[in-house]
């Protein structure tokens, strides 16, 4: 089996959620949840070419990015491998595997998990394997909760531990909102501190039963939310059940909410996932430029980064040429 390009590049998007509802615990001590995730066109580039050896190395010059094994990617690359090891597949060859990272690590923004998607992408047409979309979609979902929605990526229900996904009814993608993306470069947080705190502060009043979980999923299916994202009604307030107890002891998120609800225009503002990034909705990508002329000055004030998003239609995906072609900005 021989590599089908001489160089290949993966577009690995970042995501917000829009909602993040814990609904209760499960027995597999993982947290059952109803979220909305949106992909943005903020995302990491995987370039991946031969290496000599048959290894598979990777290369980042970030430098709080570890290149061991215990890096999502070269988790992801095993995982692969031991995939085509079982149906007969014993020689691949070697990979070098560079990352451009962009996305901002340890912020809720799904970077690791949406390079490990990248990997899984990138590999399977690297090396040519007969891995078809539910296989790769279950080697994903035992990489970690959000690999799966990063290797589909758009707008997207998504249940159980977050790897159960579907597509929302009468949504058409991408959203058109502009997303004006913060993060304090010096701040980050563990996922599973967040869900830990979360256990604490709201464990006795988690739901435990499947049908209980449905009614919510069933909820936030016919919700005000969805119905928004249809262009039926204005924007809800953004649910996100960690922010709540997140904000109490990360001091900037509380900081970093009020001034992106200072901005003229703001539809809405919210933690993404265990954060400590924070986003705020705004009718267009022009809106959302505007509000960073607006408040950019008081948000580099308070030490954070700032970007300007728009909603993608789609998760990792392999740039046509190589990687040589127009479509992402370098
Ligand atoms: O699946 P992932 O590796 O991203 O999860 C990291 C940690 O976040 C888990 O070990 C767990 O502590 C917490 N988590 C959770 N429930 C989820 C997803 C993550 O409790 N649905």
């Amino acid at each position: 089996m021989g590599a089908a390009s001489t160089q290949l590049t993966v577009v690995a998007p970042a995501k917000i959620n829009l909602h993040l509802e814990v609904l209760g615990l499960r027995p597999d001590g993982f947290h059952e949840l109803a979220m909305v995730m949106q992909s943005l066109d903020l995302a990491d580039l995987l370039r991946i070419r031969p290496h000599a050896d048959g290894a598979v190395e990777l290369r980042c010059d970030h430098a709080d990015l570890s290149v061991g094994n215990d890096n999502l990617i070269l988790r992801a690359a095993r995982v692969l491998r031991d995939w085509a090891a079982r149906q007969g597949f014993a020689q691949l060859p070697g990979a070098v595997l560079e990352l451009d990272k962009r996305i901002p690590i340890g912020a809720g923004l799904a970077g690791g998990s949406s390079d490990a998607a990248a990997t899984l992408i990138g590999l399977r047409h690297f090396w040519q394997l007969p891995c078809d979309d539910a296989e790769l979609h279950q080697l994903a979902s035992g990489l970690g909760s959000d690999v799966p929605f990063c290797l589909e990526g758009g707008t997207r229900l998504c249940f159980g531990r977050g790897e159960r996904l579907e597509a929302p009814e009468g949504v058409l993608e991408p959203p058109g909102f502009g997303v004006l993306l913060i993060k304090h470069p010096e701040v980050q947080v563990s996922t599973p501190w967040a869900y830990g705190r979360c256990r604490e502060h709201r464990g006795d009043f988690y739901l435990s039963s499947e049908s209980d979980f449905e009614q919510r999923r069933q909820a936030l299916r016919q919700g005000a939310l969805l119905a928004a994202l249809r262009a039926e009604r204005p924007l809800p307030p953004l649910r996100n059940d960690l922010q709540a107890v997140v904000e109490p002891e990360v001091a900037c998120v509380a900081t970093g909410l009020r001034l992106l609800r200072s901005a003229d225009g703001v539809l809405g503002a919210a933690m993404s996932g265990s954060g400590p990034s924070l986003f705020a909705l705004f009718a267009t990508p022009a809106a959302a430029a505007a509000a960073l002329d607006q408040v950019g000055e008081a948000v580099a004030a308070a030490g954070f980064e700032a970007w300007c998003c728009r909603c993608e239609a789609s998760g990792g995906r392999l740039l046509p040429h190589g990687g040589q072609a127009e479509g992402v900005s370098e």
